[in-house]
């Protein structure tokens, strides 16, 4: 029998229970916060998920006993461009929760005594990263200063336009974590973990003249409804559809979320290091996953976005968003990565590299959305690198980046080259003709230039605000070039 969806969704802000319906449901977090709740200590600055301020900690239950506590902790996440809809389920906490009466938290009083803080416009945003980084360390059982390079990263979302940062680092390498209370334990409790997981058994349907969404709990009823709504949009964690809503390009007005589907939280890694993820998987828990396995990905993932985006942003939404410029597309490809795809036809599989069709255009037909990715993670002794290059380490999109991994056979010969790359033409894409001129060729300098001629040949790279084409052309030779220097010693 159909499960009654419900017209509200649930959420709890400080300890404090939220039922929000289809009224105020598609708003996004920080205005509910501040216009709803009076609470203005988040603020609002970029409103695009890029300096911080607005930052809020959020703890996500799971579904079922299958993926309970997949992680226990209060994480870091933007409320500049996160519905409330999508929050559904959420245990939340703000800034203005921090303080007990007068009394400042640790981090709070660090900022303070070390001069952190000067017009005060982003501070809460940094108290909020470094309490995510703090409840992480609560939760690991570590009780003493925070290093200041771990510091540095958990920060790396937060801009401050008139302090400088050396304070910032400064507060948070001064005060003890053991002298912190876990937010998790103040606010999060078993009655509420009760209430919201049963909510989360069922499904959500809402729709005022603004808002509509819908969460199912199942993969078929999901598909039924896109099939019905094609206008209706998979809403995964909207760190791009939140931006281009704030920005007026197209608002999320239909909107259909998966956060129910239980399968869809699956991250698999078989023992021949096959990858299996989920739409709902993270990049913070596939960096967790692959961190030991391969430390690459990880280092990559690294420069991707800040952690209050990666703590939420979804690997599937990375690549159906079909950006040229997305970073994991030029790592999937190398990995032979294959889309599955859910229907109202029932299920099908797409290698990654025949899924764009065209500048952001993919191969998914009426209906149909991304259930998981699957790849597979180089074997032992292949040569893989992933590269991005942008203008600024952190918190920056790719001019062009890269997934490039060759296997060398007993002779030292090469055998199967995988060179993929990312902003260098409509799409994300494998250079199959560069890749043919290394196969069972023994590298050499001679070898590298071919190579790098062909690449010119095959890659029809775009001018954009990032760069021109003619640049991004010697970025990708360029690039090519590193990953021989870098792995076979080989210079050009
Ligand atoms: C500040 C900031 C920094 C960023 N930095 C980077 C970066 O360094 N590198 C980078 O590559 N990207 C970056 N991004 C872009 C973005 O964070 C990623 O693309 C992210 O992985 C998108 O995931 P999401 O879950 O938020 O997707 P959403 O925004 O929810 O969805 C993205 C698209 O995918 C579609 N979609 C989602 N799920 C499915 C599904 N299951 N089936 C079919 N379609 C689906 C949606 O309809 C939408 O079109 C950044 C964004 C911001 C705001
Ligand atoms: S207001 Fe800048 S990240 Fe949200
Ligand atoms: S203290 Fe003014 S923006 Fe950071």
């Amino acid at each position: 029998m159909a499960l009654k969806p419900r017209k509200t969704v649930l959420l709890y802000i400080n300890g404090v229970r939220h039922e929000i319906g289809a009224d105020r449901a598609g708003w996004m977090l920080a205005d509910y916060l501040r216009v709803s709740m009076g609470l203005t200590g988040t603020k609002i600055v970029c409103a695009e998920g890029d300096c911080g301020a607005c930052t809020v900690l959020r703890f996500f239950p799971g579904l079922g006993k299958k993926n309970a506590g997949r992680s226990r902790e209060f994480l870091s996440v933007n409320s500049c461009i996160t519905t409330i809809a999508q929050l559904d389920g959420s245990s939340l906490v703000t800034i203005d929760a921090l303080a007990k009466g007068d009394e400042l938290n640790p981090v709070q009083e660090a900022m303070k005594s070390c001069h952190g803080s000067q017009c005060g416009f982003c501070t809460p945003g940094f108290v909020m990263a470094l309490s995510g980084l703090v409840e992480k360390k609560i939760g690991a059982g570590v009780g003493g200063k925070l290093d200041r390079k771990e510091a540095q990263n958990a920060l790396t979302g937060n801009l401050c336009r008139c302090t400088g940062y050396q304070q910032i680092v400064d507060a948070a390498a001064s005060f003890e974590v053991r002298t912190c209370d876990s937010v998790g334990k103040r606010f999060y409790n078993g009655a509420q973990e009760k209430e919201l997981k049963a909510a989360l058994a069922k499904p959500v349907s809402l729709a005022s003249e603004e808002f509509i969404f819908f969460a199912p709990v199942g993969l078929g009823e999901a598909c039924r409804f896109l099939a019905r709504a094609p206008a209706a949009r998979p809403l995964a964690s909207a760190t791009d559809l939140g931006v281009v809503h704030n920005k007026g390009i197209r608002r999320i007005e239909k909107a259909l979320s998966l956060h129910l589907v239980p399968e869809l939280y699956a991250l698999k890694i078989s023992s021949s290091g096959v990858v299996s993820a989920g739409a709902r998987v993270t990049l913070a828990e596939l960096r967790r996953a692959l961190k030991e396995k391969c430390p690459e990905v990880a280092r990559f993932l690294d420069l991707f976005a800040s952690p209050q985006i990666k703590n939420i942003a979804t690997l599937v939404g990375n690549v159906a968003n079909a950006s040229p410029i997305a970073d994991t597309p030029p790592f999937l490809l190398a990995c032979n990565a294959v889309v599955k795809i859910a229907g109202p036809r029932g299920k099908r599989s797409v290698p990654l590299k025949e899924f764009y069709l065209g500048y952001r255009k993919t191969d998914l037909r009426k209906g149909e959305l991304v259930a998981s990715i699957e790849f597979t993670l180089p074997a032992a002794g292949e040569l893989f690198a992933l590269y991005k290059v942008s203008e600024r380490k952190d918190l920056d999109i790719s001019c062009v980046n890269a997934g490039l991994a060759l296997g060398l056979d007993k002779k030292g010969a090469i055998r199967g080259a995988r060179l993929a790359f990312g902003g260098m033409a409509a799409t994300p894409v494998r250079v199959a003709r560069t890749e043919k001129i290394l196969e069972g060729k023994v590298p050499s300098a001679e070898l590298l230039r071919e190579a790098q001629a062909s690449l010119q040949d095959e890659l029809t790279p775009l001018s954009d605000v990032r760069g021109s084409s003619a640049f991004r052309r010697v970025l990708a030779g360029n690039l090519l070039k590193r990953f021989f220097r870098e792995k076979l010693e080989i210079q050009s």
